[in-house]
């Protein structure tokens, strides 16, 4: 059975846009695969995380993603800093990046212009912890949302950089994204993506938005004047951006929803669509409540940990080998 590793950072709740972008499909590829995922609290202290709040996240991650149909019995569930592998593997391929293609990544210059005390060298070293996490399970899939796209191709070239420096030790990924959702909107300013760390509440939906606050989101969002439900991301993105959220929740193709609403006006749209949200929200935080107030958390966690620590110790330590680091065993 091929390998799928996946990370979240629980640097604030997850969005629907984390939800259609990622969650959505990873409880639909548990039988597929042997899947990881991974709650990524080291990359999230690349930006300064309040101590008790990150905690409170991780936890609340953790609930998040069994809400959204993790199977603990299927799949390896785990925090990244209770399994030393990755920093560890980091380090390695840190080794054999460079200062420029790091510099190139969109995230690292996103987030670079946000500080305003130095930019943490943590921020530019980020994409080799992630080619680490992925790595380390000999992983053959990475599902993620659009912006992971190019820290996954950074990823395939430290591979085969390793590779070809070193021996063949390392397996090289390959990417898989959702047909539709992969990357979803702001909803006040659809030009941008949605991101659970926006200062403005309204452009986005969190997972843990009273429901009945995430449907007024949804009929505030900003569309255009003319009037047509129409998908063309270009032209009309806020409207696209809601066609692919309504796909995404309910299943039906976009075609489909082009069809269905083609006599109807933006007011009517947007009201269907925030009725979907809403009972999508009521189910989910029923399921997410369930895990967060149960002791079985901390045993699904600890049982991840035990089986992440077993299963990425193989590919760290032939990294190591083939580097000549340490001893000769
Ligand atoms: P993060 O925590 O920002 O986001 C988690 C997942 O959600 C996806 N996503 C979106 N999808 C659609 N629309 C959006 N607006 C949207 N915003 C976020 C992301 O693409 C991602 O799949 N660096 C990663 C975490 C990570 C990781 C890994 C992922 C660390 N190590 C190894 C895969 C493999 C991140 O910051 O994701």
């Amino acid at each position: 059975m091929e390998t799928l590793f996946s990370g979240i950072q629980p640097s604030g709740i997850p969005t629907l846009g984390n939800y259609i972008g990622a969650l959505k499909q990873f409880g639909e590829v548990q039988e597929d695969y042997d899947c990881f995922f991974c709650i990524v609290d080291q990359h999230a202290i690349t930006i300064p995380q309040d101590r008790l709040k990150l905690r409170k996240q991780t936890r609340q991650l953790a609930a998040i993603y069994l809400a959204s149909g993790i199977d603990p019995e299927k799949s390896t569930l785990f925090i990244q800093s209770e399994v030393p592998a990755h920093v560890q593997a980091s380090w390695m391929l840190t080794t054999i990046s460079s200062i420029g293609e790091l510099e190139r990544m969109t995230q690292f210059k996103d987030k670079a212009v946000k500080q305003t005390e130095g930019i943490p060298a943590g921020l530019l070293t980020y994409p080799p912890l992630m080619a680490a996490d992925i790595v380390i399970y000999n992983t053959n899939i990475v599902p993620v949302g659009d912006d992971q796209k190019q820290h996954i191709e950074l990823t395939r070239n430290l591979v085969d950089r390793f590779n070809s420096r070193y021996n063949d030790v390392l397996v090289k990924p390959e990417i898989r994204m959702p047909k539709v959702g992969g990357r979803v909107m702001s909803l006040q300013d659809p030009t941008k993506k949605m991101s659970k760390s926006d200062d403005n509440q309204k452009n986005y939906i969190s997972l843990l938005d009273e429901p009945n606050v995430g449907a007024k989101k949804i009929k505030s969002a900003v569309t255009d004047s003319d009037g047509i439900i129409k998908f063309d991301r270009d032209n009309k993105p806020g409207i696209s951006n809601l066609l692919s959220i309504y796909s995404s929740l309910t299943d039906k193709t976009i075609d489909e929803l082009q069809t269905q609403y083609k006599d109807s006006n933006y007011g009517e749209f947007k009201s269907d669509l925030a009725e979907i949200v809403k009972d999508f929200l009521v189910q989910f935080q029923e399921k997410y409540e369930y895990y967060f107030n149960s002791d079985e958390l901390d045993t699904i966690l600890d049982n991840g940990r035990e089986k992440a620590q077993k299963a990425s110790f193989k590919t760290l330590k032939k990294m190591e080998k083939a580097m000549g680091l340490g001893r000769k065993r």
